[in-house]
């Protein structure tokens, strides 16, 4: 998945643990003080498009800097050695060592950006100023809003939903025309760090390493975008139906079209034009538009020329 906040500044210079940036907000302050103070944080998150279909995942960091995000599509495990990414679609995983692993994309990512914190505030971009809003009462908690403002154009702005202490259970955003909330059903602080055995990635039963150095595999697997289809483009791009010309059911039919897929233009390719919603009808017609993940997954994988694995 993409970083929420690739163009955050300063992210280069950054150091595990830094003392709190004197340049937090001060209702933010609290979220990001008790944040920083933890040596572990865990939370159980569900991620909620408007009008979509809710994903759940979960998160354990440390301050020892190793971390773990599970969600149902894949995970990512941080052991302060390797970063390894399983993707849950094409059950291969990638081991990248540390010091070549970006491990700040992976604790800003969109679902978990708000809890960046823990590692370093300046993680969720440069705040201008929080501004208080309404409270309400969401999954049974009076949550108050906390609407943030970031430096840098364009004008981003994130709510926060923040509790008695003012921590940030969750938030809303914005992304393109589509408003997605994020939920922690469980969030929990403790002084202690958690056992190290906990970010150890056990490899599921039957999953391939996938070898970094190789363009072909490090590219996303064909399986992983036929995965997309199959959830966000049926059945009205199937053999039969086939709305505009578009069979998306397998690897032929899908690159059999010369106008849906370009290999290594991306940019050319009707599929991924129609998914961004630029030069072409914004698909799946009707309903919530693909997660920046999956769109990027297919970019990519166009991008390293569309094969078949
Ligand atoms: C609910 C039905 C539905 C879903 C789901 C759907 N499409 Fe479509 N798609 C259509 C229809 C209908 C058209 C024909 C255009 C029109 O009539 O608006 C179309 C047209 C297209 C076109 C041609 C667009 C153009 O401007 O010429 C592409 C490419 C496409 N779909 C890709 C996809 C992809 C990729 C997905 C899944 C991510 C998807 N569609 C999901 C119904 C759907």
């Amino acid at each position: 998945m993409r970083a929420f906040w690739p163009a955050a500044s300063g992210l280069g210079v950054l150091i595990l643990g830094i003392a709190l940036q004197p340049t937090v907000p001060t209702p933010l302050k609290p979220h990001v003080q008790a944040l920083s103070d933890a040596k572990s944080l865990s939370g159980k998150v569900t991620m909620t498009p408007i009008g979509g279909a809710p994903s759940k995942f979960s998160f354990t960091y440390s301050r020892s800097g190793s971390f773990k995000i599970e969600g149902t599509d894949g995970s990512v495990y941080f052991d302060g050695k390797n970063l390894t990414e399983y993707s849950a679609a094409s059950k291969t995983y990638k081991v990248i060592p540390a010091d070549k692993a970006d491990w700040k994309k992976a604790v800003t990512e969109t679902r978990v950006w708000a809890w960046s914190a823990f590692f370093n505030p300046a993680l969720m971009g440069e705040v201008a100023s929080a501004t208080k809003g309404r409270s309400r009462t969401v999954a049974g908690e009076a949550l108050t809003e906390l609407a943030l403002r970031f430096t840098g154009a364009p004008t981003r702005i994130v709510t926060l939903m923040t509790d008695a202490k003012g921590i940030a259970k969750g938030f809303t955003f914005r992304e393109g025309d589509k408003e997605s909330i994020v939920l922690a059903q469980e969030l929990v602080m403790s002084a202690t760090e958690p056992e190290a055995s906990l970010f150890a990635f056990v490899p599921p039963a039957g999953a391939v390493l996938a070898k970094i150095d190789d363009p072909a595999t490090s590219a996303p697997k064909y399986a992983d975008v036929q995965a997309i289809f199959n959830r966000s483009c049926m059945p009205c791009h199937n053999s039969q139906t086939r709305r505009s010309g578009y069979d998306l059911t397998s690897y032929e039919a899908v690159t059999g079209n010369a106008m849906g897929v370009r290999p290594n233009s991306p940019d050319d390719s009707m599929i991924l034009k129609s998914v961004r919603g630029v030069g072409a009808r914004l698909m799946p017609q009707g309903r919530p538009r693909l997660s920046q993940g999956d769109i990027d997954t297919i970019a990519n994988w166009i991008k390293a020329g569309a094969k078949k694995d």
